[in-house]
């Protein structure tokens, strides 16, 4: 490969241009070198009219499919952030065409889905990656090398709690409340990843009891308590709820990260990096200290563009990216085990989603 080629930026395709997809254009997309966006697609005529005019394109730019766009542009990636039913079919789609693809959270409903596309990219040798942006801030990054480290021994006990009020929402912006699983698939698949990346486990089992009060807008469940068990017999508690009336927490939520020779705690992802605090205390019995803030080195690129910069990186011959999408089915797996326990009312074995097999 010439010098040329690795450091050109990657040429991106970008589908899905609703408010979060407008978001990563603002935000997300322009601090990475790496990648051009040379093209943007959206199904919904007005959506993509009004992304046409926000971003300041062309025509030649703006397409109301994926297959208009590569035929019009010569591209070489796609980023999916269209919602969750369309992000396994844009992939194929994309990888068919011989585009590698960064596709947002939750990647699929089920295991199954999700495999189709991860065994297509591995056939034809692409890059298929999910933005599991929580993954990359600081204080999660901080909490991830504590434990790995042995910082508090071993691991006793992990408690992560996520709570917000969102039920004010005017009308016309309450599409929320018609989300599938909002709870488990929107919300807790980023709690369930960084559970796994923050252990370095992966889940076993899990039993989850869902609630929607009878006052709640929510058609599915809008809070849920979750037991999940680790590998090596670790427990982990989860609560989460979109109805909360308790303090609320930054978007990780809150985690206790416990351990034979002491605790870690955790938050982040709030509006800015000050709200990124780990703490650490070390020792047992009744002398022993408070907790003391670690120092949190300056990140470089952080969420969602970090994870954007590993994607142009591996395209252009560098190593993978953290979260493959066949890495990623260990969350999904999760997440789906979850949602079946919910429904059925007992622990699911999470190997019944995810055969061992498939993750080696
Ligand atoms: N990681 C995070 O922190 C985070 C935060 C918010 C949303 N998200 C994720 O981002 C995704 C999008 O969320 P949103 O709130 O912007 O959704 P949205 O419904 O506002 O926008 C999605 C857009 O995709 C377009 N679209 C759907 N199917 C398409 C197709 N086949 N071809 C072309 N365009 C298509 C729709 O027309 C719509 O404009 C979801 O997967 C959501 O879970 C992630």
């Amino acid at each position: 490969m010439s010098d040329d080629a690795t450091t050109t930026p990657v040429r991106l395709v970008h589908v899905g241009l609703g408010n979060w997809g407008l978001d990563w254009e603002a935000n997300a997309v322009p601090p990475v070198a790496e990648v051009e966006r040379v093209a943007v697609v959206d199904g919904h005529a007005p959506t993509l009219r009004a992304a046409q005019e926000r971003l300041g394109l062309p025509d030649d730019r703006c397409f109301s499919s994926l297959a208009e766009a590569f035929a019009a542009v010569d591209a070489e990636a796609v980023l999916v952030t269209a919602p969750m039913v369309a992000h396994v079919p844009l992939a194929i789609e994309a990888l068919d065409a011989g585009k590698h693809v960064l596709v947002e959270k939750p990647f699929a409903g089920t295991v199954a889905e999700a495999r189709t596309a991860v065994e297509l990219a591995e056939e034809r040798g692409l890059v298929l990656q999910v933005s599991q942006n929580y993954r990359f801030r600081p204080a999660a990054q901080a909490a991830r090398r504590l434990v790995a480290e042995g910082a508090v021994g071993e691991l006793s006990v992990v408690h992560a709690d996520f709570r917000r009020w969102d039920h004010d929402a005017a009308v016309g912006d309450s599409r929320h409340y018609a989300f599938p699983h909002p709870l488990l698939y929107d919300m807790a698949i980023h709690h369930f990843d960084l559970l796994r990346m923050v252990t370095g486990r992966d889940a076993v089992s899990v039993y989850a009891k869902v609630t929607d009060p009878s006052w709640s807008k929510y058609e599915e469940e809008a809070a849920a308590v979750v037991v999940v068990e680790l590998e090596g017999g670790l427990v982990a508690s989860y609560r989460g709820s979109w109805v909360s009336q308790a303090p609320q927490t930054t978007w990780d939520g809150e985690w206790s990260v416990e351990g034979r020779d002491g605790r870690i705690t955790f938050t982040g992802r709030g509006a800015t990096l000050e709200e990124e605090q780990v703490e650490l205390r070390v020792g047992h019995g009744p002398d022993r200290g408070a907790l003391e803030p670690v120092e949190l080195p300056a990140p470089g690129l952080v969420g969602r563009a970090a994870g954007l910069q590993q994607l142009a990186r591996a395209v252009r011959g560098g190593p993978p990216p953290e979260v493959t999408g066949r890495s990623n089915l260990a969350s999904v797996a999760l997440m789906e085990a979850a949602v079946r326990s919910a429904a059925s009312g007992r622990v699911e074995d999470v190997e019944q989603v995810l055969p061992a097999e498939v993750l080696s």
